[in-house]
């Protein structure tokens, strides 16, 4: 029997997934990575076992997801269409990088997965599996399986007795990890709807928000964020307090109309309290670190970067260069950013760095001026002589 490896999520779609590649002679080998869902593992694990899985790993890569993907991302202020952190696309390409690896450990030739053929997802699980090791051929189940609806689906899982959790039945479609959670379906398929209060779960709404602002200051070191109000903590305690934090004020909310890949649009809400925080802070201390011609140029490479993710080319020269380039300009970005949270609002009212390049005797309308005001009649002069 041919080994395949599966991306597993102990979810409907890659729980019949298993029986349904079992049926076509595979031996299904569940592939499980922990990045951050907060999900029962040891059931997980059982259900891919009860399911027919012949063995199941379970990775816990929350380190190698916040070092070497959430890090580089934020630094490269990388945001798409002005609106997503990329939560969800983040995760996507190390996902695919640990089901290549288990693939050579365990000898096997093909590789599965979950997606639909409408969504971003298959096409980050694909090119990056392919990127590492073009040998492996990759089948993905729901996009050639015989099933119309939901219903049928269950359906059939109800006739192979496989374990599903009918608890879980809800009308959205949701993907969550350490650094966010990406709901769609349901209501929200129409965007003229309103999000329902009960789709939210890492954020409150900003009406049910303290009526007092907490006051929060983050320190930064060359463009990573290492402590809260002084204290140092580990990135993935970082994110997960401020994701806490956030979440408790109201922050985080996003709700989107989105450009997939394939050529859909699409509705999606996120919550991403840390995410939201943390590029404020960031693109905050950089208005105070960089000069105006990196700051600007910058921003234009941030959203190519953004668009990389999104479209699943993280393992590809120009990302790679891209981190190079943000790399370096990170080194400046040291410094502390002070915000208030308070009903949905992240609002910096303060921040210092030792490369601050504002200079207040330049800036000051006060006694302290040494900005030559004369100066300013010749370059506007040639400024416009061009024209
Ligand atoms: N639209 C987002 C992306 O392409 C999230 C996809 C997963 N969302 C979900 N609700 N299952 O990255």
């Amino acid at each position: 029997m041919k080994k395949i490896i599966l991306a597993y999520s102990g979810g409907l779609d890659t729980s019949c997934a298993i029986k349904w590649l079992q049926g076509r002679g595979y031996e299904v080998i569940a592939f499980v990575a922990d990045v951050g869902q907060g999900e029962d593992f040891g059931l997980i694990k059982k259900r891919a076992r009860r399911t027919g899985a012949s063995k199941v790993h379970v990775v816990n890569l929350k380190q190698e997801f916040v070092r070497d993907y959430v890090l580089p991302a934020l630094r490269a202020g990388a945001v798409y269409e002005n609106k997503y952190y990329l939560a969800t696309a983040l995760s996507r390409p190390l996902i695919a990088r640990h089901q290549v690896a288990i693939a050579h450990q365990e000898k096997a030739t093909v590789l599965a997965h979950g997606c639909t053929g409408k969504g971003n997802d298959q096409v980050r699980f694909e090119v990056t599996a392919r990127l590492l090791d073009p040998r492996l051929e990759i089948i993905a189940p729901v996009r050639l399986w015989e099933f119309k609806t939901r219903e049928e689906e269950i359906e059939y899982a109800q006739r192979h007795r496989i374990p599903i959790d009918v608890t879980k039945k809800s009308p959205y479609s949701v993907d969550i990890n350490l650094y966010g959670r990406s709901i769609e379906c349901g209501v929200l398929e129409d965007p003229w709807v309103e999000p329902p209060e009960e789709i939210y779960k890492l954020t409150l709404s900003p009406r049910k928000a303290p009526h007092v602002a907490v006051y929060v200051e983050l320190d930064f070191q060359q463009g990573v964020p290492v402590a809260i109000n002084g204290r140092a903590l580990k990135s993935i305690d970082l994110i997960g307090q401020l994701n806490v934090l956030g979440g408790q004020n109201g922050i985080g909310r996003v709700d989107m109309v989105e450009n997939r890949l394939v050529g859909i649009k699409s509705r999606e809400i996120y919550e991403n309290p840390a995410a939201t925080i943390l590029h404020a802070a960031r693109h905050e201390l950089e208005c105070l670190v960089l000069d105006r011609e990196t700051l600007h140029y910058k921003e234009m490479l941030s959203e190519k970067y953004a668009e990389l993710v999104y479209y699943g080319l993280w393992e590809t020269p120009l990302k790679k260069q891209l981190d190079a380039y943000f790399n370096k300009i990170a080194e400046r970005v040291s410094g502390t950013v002070r915000f208030k949270l308070y009903k949905g609002n992240c609002t910096v009212v303060g921040r210092k760095s030792p490369n601050s390049r504002y200079k207040e005797e330049l800036a000051t309308y006060g006694k302290k001026d040494v900005f030559d005001q004369k100066l300013a009649e010749g370059f506007i002069k040639l400024w416009g002589l061009p024209f």
